[in-house]
């Protein structure tokens, strides 16, 4: 086993967990876009040269929000969550958390190529 918290708190300034629990007996995300959100999420991302360099993004299961208007997610350690997004809530709910350029992630950041 490693101990690796100190490398992950140097490298991300975020880490965004996108619901895709998929279930037929109640309302779920994968029902409800979340694939989708997490495509929009990661593309967010990528257009700011932010995706796993400041903010890694993994899909999750249940996190206890369901809805069949949208996924839900949460970006910790920040301890932010949401329900109901949709893609198309994905750049303005991005822009909120992490500045519309991503700029509140990556001044945070230390780069390994900084070192
Ligand atoms: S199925 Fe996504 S929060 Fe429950």
């Amino acid at each position: 086993m490693k101990h690796r918290s100190e490398q992950q708190r140097e490298r991300l300034n975020a880490h965004v967990f996108v619901c895709t629990n998929d279930r037929e007996e109640h309302d779920c995300c994968a029902g409800a876009g979340g694939e989708e959100v997490t495509t929009a999420v990661k593309q967010w991302l990528r257009d700011r040269d932010a995706f796993w360099t400041a903010v890694s993004v993994s899909t999750t299961d249940c996190l206890g929000l369901c809805s069949a208007d949208g996924a839900a997610l949460t970006i910790q350690p920040r301890n932010e969550w949401y329900s109901d997004v949709t893609p198309e809530d994905v750049p303005d709910l991005l822009a909120a958390e992490f500045g519309p350029a991503a700029e509140q992630v990556a001044d945070q950041v230390t780069s390994p190529a900084d070192d």
